[in-house]
């Protein structure tokens, strides 16, 4: 019998309770759609609660975060799904999880695919880049100090979106129809942190562009030497269309003078691939200028060329110069090893000669040196070591030999020789 009426005793008890709401578990209960701000998802403690029954639960769908009672029997999992049972327990933070795949890098990720509720309270959202170069996002514990180029967390719902790191290298993604004029929407982060953008296609309709580090069938890798594929290196520079107007230039040959702007002649249409402005190429004394779309050699120093990018801009006189200088006199002038920095001279004549008498080295404009020194230059005694070119600024051939020892510090024993030649320059 007593233990018949201490069972009706707690029985009597745990119905009391059942009856008393001020002890029933208090849960959060509120809904939003997972965009809205300043609610439910962001700032559940706000909320309105209710008394539970059972457990506490925050569930995230594609469209809404909702807080409240779990009915029982239904089903609550993570990630979507996260139950509780404390008062006021289901402020679960809800975080961006992608874990590893390169779309986590890639994309600018808001999708609500990757909606997650956070199960444990005090996690935070975290990015994490992984060795692979891919981004890891998830719930978890804050970034440790001093990791700040690999980790960043933060503490609001959903602040883990966006391209991680930010600096990630961004190209115009896209293929066909509507790949020639880009848009914003065509932007994609690349699967490599420091990618290049390639451009490349066959007409306005056919054109394909993206990261160099892309895995998809049409691709140009960032050392590529096919002459349809550009490659560029800074955010969002895959933009060039299949064609575009090429502007203006002097076109003209065997014309070194001082040209008019307003001469310019169309340069008409340029390839994505071709490069638009203008130049100016010295080949002897002869100048020839044109469009850079037309210039199939490309513009460098290695064939004298020069470049400017504004209408009409390759106007400037171009005129023959050569290196004028003694290695006794002049720092550099031996091994001329720094050519920019030695002493110029005009040279309409348009040969230049260097070469070493007497120990020292000699560079000038060829019709100024003396008329022995010319004979013995087209001669090519070898002791004179002398050469002579035909392009501005060519006299640059380093001197070999002891004479090396005769520069700049070494003066006086050979004064005389020095004022004769002078006299002969
Ligand atoms: C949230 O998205 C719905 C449709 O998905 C849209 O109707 C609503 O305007 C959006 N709200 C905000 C605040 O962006
Ligand atoms: C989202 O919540 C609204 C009410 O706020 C509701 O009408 C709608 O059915 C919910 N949608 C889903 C998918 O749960
Ligand atoms: C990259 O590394 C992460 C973390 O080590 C891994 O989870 C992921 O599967 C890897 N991804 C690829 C594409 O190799
Ligand atoms: C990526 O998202 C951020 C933040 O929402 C936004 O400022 C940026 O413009 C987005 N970038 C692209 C390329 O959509
Ligand atoms: C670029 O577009 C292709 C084809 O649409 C797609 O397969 C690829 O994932 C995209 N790349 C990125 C980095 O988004
Ligand atoms: C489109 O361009 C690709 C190269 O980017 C080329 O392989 C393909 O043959 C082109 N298709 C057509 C129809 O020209
Ligand atoms: C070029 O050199 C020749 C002699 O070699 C000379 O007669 C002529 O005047 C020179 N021309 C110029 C423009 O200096």
């Amino acid at each position: 019998m007593r233990e018949y009426s201490l069972c009706m005793i707690v029985i009597a008890a745990f119905i009391a309770s059942q009856l008393d709401s001020t002890s029933a578990l208090q849960c959060y209960s509120c809904t939003s759609t997972t965009n809205d701000t300043g609610n439910c998802l962001t700032s559940p403690s706000t909320q309105n609660t209710r008394s539970c029954e059972t457990e506490c639960y925050t569930q995230i769908t594609a469209r809404n975060l909702t807080r409240g009672c779990l009915t029982t029997g239904t089903a609550c999992t993570l990630p979507s799904c996260s139950t509780c049972n404390t008062d006021n327990c289901n402020v679960n933070l809800v975080c961006q999880e992608c874990l590893g795949e390169e779309n986590c890098a890639t994309t600018n990720v808001t999708l609500t695919q990757y909606n997650a509720v956070c199960p444990k309270i005090g996690q935070v959202c975290v990015n994490q880049l992984n060795g692979n170069q891919t981004v890891t996002r998830q719930c978890g514990d804050p970034c440790a100090a001093g990791t700040e180029s690999t980790c960043s967390s933060c503490s609001a719902s959903l602040c883990n979106v966006g391209l991680f790191p930010a600096n990630r290298r961004q190209c115009y993604n896209c293929t066909g129809e509507n790949c020639n004029a880009v848009s914003n929407t065509l932007v994609a982060g690349c699967s490599q942190i420091d990618a290049g953008c390639f451009t490349t296609g066959t007409s306005a309709s056919n054109m394909t562009r993206g990261c160099t580090s892309t895995t998809t069938e049409i691709k140009c890798a960032s050392d590529s030497t096919d002459p349809s594929c550009l490659v560029c290196n800074s955010d969002f520079c895959n933009s060039p269309t299949y064609e575009r107007v090429a502007g203006s230039c002097i076109i003209c040959e065997n014309c070194a003078a001082q040209q008019v702007a307003t001469d310019a002649k169309s340069c008409g249409q340029a390839k994505y691939n071709q490069e638009v402005g203008c130049y100016t190429i010295t080949s002897g004394t002869n100048v020839n200028r044109g469009c850079l779309n037309t210039l199939e050699s490309g513009c460098s120093t290695t064939n004298a060329c020069t470049s400017c990018s504004e209408n009409g801009c390759n106007v400037a006189a171009v005129e023959f110069k050569c290196i004028k200088c003694i290695s006794n006199e002049v720092t550099g002038c031996w091994s001329a090893s720094n050519p920019d920095t030695l002493p110029v001279v005009d040279c309409p004549n348009g040969t230049c000669y260097s070469g070493v008498w007497n120990e020292l080295g000699v560079r000038g404009c060829f019709t100024a040196a003396s008329l022995q020194m010319q004979y013995q230059c087209n001669a090519k005694v070898e002791v004179y070591q002398c050469d002579t070119c035909t392009e501005s600024m060519c006299n640059k051939l380093p001197f070999n030999g002891a004479g090396a020892l005769r520069h700049v510090g070494v003066v006086g024993l050979l004064m005389g020789v020095v004022i004769a030649l002078r006299g002969a320059l």
